[in-house]
């Protein structure tokens, strides 16, 4: 082994962005509940539409000081340095993002923002960091390669053809994190993920946004033929991967994630109405999928995604333990019981306390 491919031990000051939001939630909980991680997390996050704190209520009651939370907007350079400096951070996971293709479409401004220049304000002052810096991690997607025909696997060296403004952004960074590697020796490490599903996952998503219409008897809007095919992985795979290459992968190199679940959309829904007709039958639609709609399809709608997770798997020893049949119906599960986490998105509760906290 080489220097640059050695096992980094000891992060202390590990600084989570966007860990309010559906993956890095589920990553905090991963380090924390899990105790994967002794150091200190400091979990830096905007707080948009997409950030809820109630996420992580119970490691923020029960993990301080060792976890800790700042309200604050990547794209805000002198707050970032402030915490950098404040709690001595030594490696970022970076989360942080405006991560909805529809959205992006609508207002791809803050895409633009966020996505690009917050990254590129995070890189600066990595940087500036020196010697004390261990690792930083980008969390990306295996959107920035385009969209496959019906055969093929996106592997590391596919050309980067993004087709949404979301994916263009996250393309944009990546190639930031490169080059902060290559021009400045940055130490940095990039994943690039297929679709994750699992808790926590805000309901615009396809899968909670299914289950959750679902159970109330609502039309499931299937853009186009719902033959778009995507890999799914289960966030707590994502995790353990992102974790993996954060504490043994190579410095300067980019893995691929999947799920070896490629499906397509219109079957998820079918099942996810098949679930719920076992689980919770309604009285009134027999069976759910009725409620199946076909809608205008998505602008530049990607067909196919799939990925080949080899160098993650034979360099790293890294592959999902999920399948996607028990992963679904453990979701469509965890959406049932969570009724005030849904009710507090759905009546815009948790702005409400966020503003409460933090102001406006
Ligand atoms: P999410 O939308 O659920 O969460 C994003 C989080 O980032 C939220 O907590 C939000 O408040 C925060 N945030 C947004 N703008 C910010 C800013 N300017 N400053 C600080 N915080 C800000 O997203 P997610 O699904 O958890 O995705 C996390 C990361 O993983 C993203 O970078 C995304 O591109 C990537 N990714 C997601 C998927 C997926 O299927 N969800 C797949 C591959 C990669
Ligand atoms: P989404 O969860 O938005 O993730 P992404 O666009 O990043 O893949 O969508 C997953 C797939 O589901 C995608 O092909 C678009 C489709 N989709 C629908 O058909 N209907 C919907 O209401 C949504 C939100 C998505």
């Amino acid at each position: 082994m080489t220097t640059k491919n050695k096992i980094r031990v000891g992060f202390k000051n590990l600084l989570v962005t966007g860990g309010c939001g559906f993956i890095g939630s589920n990553f905090i909980r991963y380090l924390i509940d899990k105790g994967n991680f002794s150091g200190r997390i400091i979990n830096v996050d905007k707080l948009t539409y997409a950030g809820n704190p109630e996420n992580l209520a119970d490691i923020a009651s029960d993990f301080a000081p060792g976890y800790i939370f700042q309200k604050v907007d990547i794209c805000d350079a002198a707050k970032l340095e402030e915490v950098f400096s404040q709690y001595d951070v030594d490696a970022v996971c970076h989360f942080a993002a405006e991560s909805h293709v529809d959205r992006s479409i609508k207002t791809p401004g803050d895409f633009i923002q966020t996505n690009i220049i917050g990254t590129f304000n995070l890189l600066e002052i990595a940087k500036a960091r020196g010697d004390k810096f261990k690792l930083f991690h980008h969390v990306s997607t295996d959107e920035v390669y385009g969209s496959l025909g019906a055969e093929g696997l996106f592997r590391e060296d596919t050309p980067y053809r993004p087709n949404s403004p979301y994916s263009a952004s996250k393309a944009a960074s990546d190639h930031l994190v490169r080059a902060y590697y290559k021009t400045f020796g940055l130490p940095a490490t990039i994943s690039n993920c297929s679709n994750n599903y699992g808790p926590y996952q805000f309901p615009e998503k396809l899968i909670p946004l299914m289950v959750l219409n679902a159970l109330k008897g609502k039309p499931l809007p299937v853009y186009g033929d719902g033959k778009n095919v995507r890999d799914w992985l289960y966030v707590e795979d994502h995790c353990e991967a992102i974790w993996t290459i954060m504490n043994s992968g190579r410095t300067g190199e980019t893995y691929n994630v999947g799920g070896n679940a490629e499906i397509e959309n219109i079957l998820i829904v079918q099942m996810i109405c098949d679930i719920l007709d076992e689980i919770k039958p309604a009285a009134d639609v027999k069976p759910r999928r009725q409620l199946i709609t076909f809608v205008q399809d998505r602008p530049g709608h990607d067909r196919r995604y799939a990925i080949d997770f080899a160098k993650l798997n034979t360099e790293l020893g890294w592959s999902p333990h999920e399948s996607f049949k028990s992963g679904l119906r453990k979701t469509v599960e965890w959406y049932l019981n969570q009724k005030k986490w849904v009710e507090n998105i759905k009546t815009g509760a948790y702005q409400k306390w966020i503003e409460e906290q933090y102001g406006s």
